[in-house]
């Protein structure tokens, strides 16, 4: 079985982050989302993945390199424009030959793994194996309707007004037939090749389509408070580890990281949380819930249920709460301490405590 890991498409949602790195390089816990996607992919037995980039490949190419370094071997495979699921499975026609092969959404998250729906496909190899869960407004996704026997009876993709509450997951697996259907489908109303009609397809011309409602945690990594809340997920199961230096005023409580060369100075910090290499943490209190990158610097901050990334310095800022920090930003007192100044990217949002 091979892969094929869609990690194109344009992130809007997450603007203004997408606009410098792509969604799938978001750090969760300390690892982008990119790198927890493959880890489930390597555990399913599968070493060979196409990975669709568009305008973000080269960032994702320096992040997973040949993919060696997760027991995978990676091919790269350009998308020019954003055109829809089944398009990424159309351009991936010769890497994936006649094959058998996992589709899985490059945002998506499924700490818990994809084990048993993988050995659900492997058990029974229908054309196209979906993945489910029940969600309160599946509107905002692909829906299922099953019949008794959990066989797929129609698909339907964000519809309007949905005849079930079972939103598809970002992890498909298809049999060579999935190349005949989206082939045949015609762009949607939103000018995409969507998967969900290729899938239709499919049930239409009596292939068998089923499914597997999946049991575990799951988050389309998409937006922000899904991000955020990914991220408490995966650091409630950290293991603590200091290799950085606390000094005797600090105390760590929790399960907490400090990694190799990072330096905690008069602070508490509440785990879970990871403190990034080479990070300078100095008079602060910190976590839970909170990622912090490399070579950061928090001094005189409070900071909890956050994520930051490298390089950013934040100072001075008593109160700070479910945000998400970029790379290089600064947050810090200004020269006149009368008022509030912001340089403020397109699409930033900024919440104001009253
Ligand atoms: O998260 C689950 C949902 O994902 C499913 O319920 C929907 O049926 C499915 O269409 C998809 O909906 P989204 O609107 O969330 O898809 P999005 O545009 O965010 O793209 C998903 C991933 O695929 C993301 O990592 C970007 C990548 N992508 C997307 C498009 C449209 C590409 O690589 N190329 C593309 O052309």
């Amino acid at each position: 079985m091979k892969a094929l890991v869609l990690s194109g498409g344009a992130g809007t949602r997450l603007r203004p982050f997408s606009y410098s790195m792509p969604k799938q390089l978001i750090p969760v816990a300390g690892k982008p989302v990119l790198e927890h996607v493959l880890g489930n992919i390597r555990q399913v037995g599968v070493d060979e993945v196409g990975i669709v980039v568009g305008d973000g490949g080269p960032a994702i190419a320096e992040a997973i390199g040949d993919g060696d370094r997760f027991g995978l071997r990676v091919t790269y495979l350009p998308q020019d424009q954003p055109l829809g699921l089944a398009h990424c499975v159309r351009l991936a026609r010769d890497f994936l030959g006649d094959e058998e092969f996992v589709m899985y959404l490059g945002d998506n998250m499924l700490p818990d793994g994809i084990r048993d729906v993988a050995a659900d496909f492997r058990r029974r190899r229908p054309a196209a194996h979906v993945v489910l869960q029940k969600v309160t407004d599946p509107r905002a996704f692909g829906v299922a309707e099953l019949d008794t026997t959990g066989r797929v009876r129609r698909v339907v993709e964000k519809p309007q007004q949905p005849r079930s509450d079972l939103a598809l997951i970002g992890v498909y697996f298809f049999t060579a037939a999935i190349h005949q259907a989206v082939a045949a489908v015609r762009p949607s109303a939103r000018g995409e090749l969507e998967i969900t009609d290729a899938i239709q397809w499919l049930v239409s011309h009596d292939f068998e389509v089923r499914a597997s409602e999946y049991a575990g945690y799951w988050k389309d990594a998409g937006q922000l408070e899904d991000v955020l809340d990914c991220n408490r997920r995966l650091l409630g199961e950290l293991r603590g580890e200091v290799a950085g230096e606390v000094d005797a005023d600090s105390r760590l409580t929790g399960q907490v990281v400090i990694c190799p060369g990072a330096r905690v100075v008069r602070s508490r910090i509440d785990g879970p949380a990871i403190i990034g290499d080479g990070t300078l943490v100095e008079d602060s209190r910190i976590g839970p819930g909170t990622a912090i990158g490399s070579h950061c610097v928090l001094r005189n901050t409070r900071l909890a249920d956050s994520i930051v990334l490298d390089g950013a310095t934040i100072a001075g800022t008593p109160g700070l709460h479910g945000s998400l920090v970029g790379r290089s930003a600064v947050v810090a007192p200004g020269g006149d301490r009368s008022y509030h100044r912001l340089v403020v990217g397109d699409h930033t949002r900024v919440e104001i405590a009253d």
